[in-house]
């Protein structure tokens, strides 16, 4: 197991990059199994859970990989489907059951492992399996597999219980292949739902009310094959913006998606920072002192859950009291015993963090509990004083590529080891 060693109190200046949007990324390479021809992607970050993703699209029998040892570029190209994803591969990523809705639709057959719950909360696909039915889908449950089939997919008119990232993104891929028209209302709104349907778009599919609750699909016969750029991150390219805040430094992060960012960037400014936005980048200073602000997690364009673990981090060292609270996942607060190990001074009541702000965080050895949890540790190292050890670090390695050489070339003390 390897562990990230952090010397905190550097000011973080210079630029970085953001990379490609992971959760962009993930339903749209998945999407590949609905295109004829073979697709081309740019803007791919080379994380563990897009490799597990080609992983399940080979066993699926679709090729995917990544073109050569370096760069951003990826493939697929879809053979002979096989309509099973094993539950090996679908306990280490949840979004694996996005392959319901590409697998009816293609084959009228899909064999998916019941995810389960994990870190975050239980989880559940009800959702999914819902909208699928509508659409003339069968589901029964087999030793911990989820079994649908369907004679062929109808276009139907499905209204969310609530706006879900991922239902939607599956119902959306499920309906660009359904014979006649289907409408999603309450659908979630976030970017990367977008991102999805312009790329579905880019093969052949019929989308209105992109980024609107209300998407209108036209089904079609066929999708062809195309190439296409993921969007940037906009949940890394946030947790650089709040590392340059935390740490007093001044930082631009280039790649950056703003306007998707808004979200964040003005609760940064309510805290006292000062926020430069151009059109691909962002530039964030700090004038010394940080207020306490108040923040509740909610879906696009409201505040992200993605990014609450991490402004937490921030709120630890702001001046007078803050809150958030998490209305999107339960249980999403595993971080906060780890931050108060640092000296952070934080309360717990249900769904609500009360923060008091310290003048200083002390380094110390931490554990990250899921991806988010270990950006806000890691945020937390680089402000505080002496050493932090981050250890489970592979969470972070499911969403941040190579995130210490990015922050050691803006001036951060930090370092991977082998933990013995
Ligand atoms: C996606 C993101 C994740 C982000 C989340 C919310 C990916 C790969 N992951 O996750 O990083 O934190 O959106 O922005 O893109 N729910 C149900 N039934 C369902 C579906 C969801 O009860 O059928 C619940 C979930 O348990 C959760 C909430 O709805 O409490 C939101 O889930 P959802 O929006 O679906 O998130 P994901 O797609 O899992």
């Amino acid at each position: 197991m390897e562990k990230l060693i952090i010397r905190g109190g550097w000011p973080l200046c210079g630029s970085i990059t953001t990379g490609g949007s992971k959760n962009a990324a993930l339903p749209i390479l998945l999407a590949g199994i609905l295109a004829d021809g073979p697709v081309y992607y740019r803007n791919v970050p080379r994380l563990r859970d897009i490799f597990t993703t080609h992983k399940l699209l080979n066993i699926l029998g679709c090729e995917a990989s990544f073109d050569g040892e370096e760069g951003d570029s990826a493939r697929t190209c879809v053979g002979t489907l096989n309509p099973e994803a094993p539950y090996d591969l679908v306990k280490t990523m949840r979004a694996s059951v996005l392959v319901l809705g590409p697998l009816l639709a293609r084959l009228g057959r899909a064999k998916v492992a019941l995810p389960g719950g994990c870190a975050i909360g239980a989880r559940p696909v009800d959702q999914h399996l819902k909208g699928l039915e509508r659409m003339g889908a069968r589901f029964d449950l087999d030793s911990g597999y989820i079994v649908g089939r369907c004679a062929e997919l109808r276009g139907a008119e499905i209204t969310f219980d609530f706006p879900t990232v991922g239902g939607t993104e599956n119902l959306l891929m499920a309906a660009v292949l359904a014979k006649g028209q289907s409408i999603l209302r309450n659908a979630a709104r976030e970017p990367e739902i977008a991102d999805l349907a312009h790329f579905l778009g880019a093969c052949g599919a019929r989308i209105e009310g992109i980024g609107s609750d209300t998407l209108h699909i036209q089904g079609v016969e066929t999708l062809h094959g195309c190439s296409y750029a993921v969007m940037p991150d906009r949940i890394e390219a946030g947790t650089f913006l709040l590392a340059g805040a935390i740490t007093r430094g001044e930082l631009m992060v280039e790649n950056c998606p703003v306007k998707e960012l808004d979200a964040l960037l003005v609760k940064m400014e309510d805290m006292g920072l000062k926020i430069e936005r151009h059109e691909h980048k962002a530039l964030v200073k700090s004038n010394g002192t940080l207020r306490g602000t108040q923040a509740t997690t909610s879906p696009y364009p409201g505040f992200p859950t993605d990014m609450q673990a991490q402004i937490l981090s921030l709120m630890a060292l702001a001046q007078g009291s803050s809150v958030v609270e998490e209305t999107i996942f339960e249980n999403r607060f595993m971080h906060v015993p780890e931050l108060c190990r640092m000296g952070a001074d934080i309360r717990l009541s249900g769904s609500k963090a009360t923060v008091r702000g310290v003048r200083q965080l002390i380094g110390a050895p931490v554990m990250a509990s899921d991806l988010r949890a270990g950006a806000a540790l890691v945020l937390a190292g680089l402000a505080a004083k002496g050493e932090t050890q981050v250890q489970r670090i592979y969470h972070l390695d499911r969403g941040y590529e190579r995130m210490e050489h990015k922050l050691r070339n803006a001036g951060a003390e930090i370092t991977r080891v082998n933990d013995k």
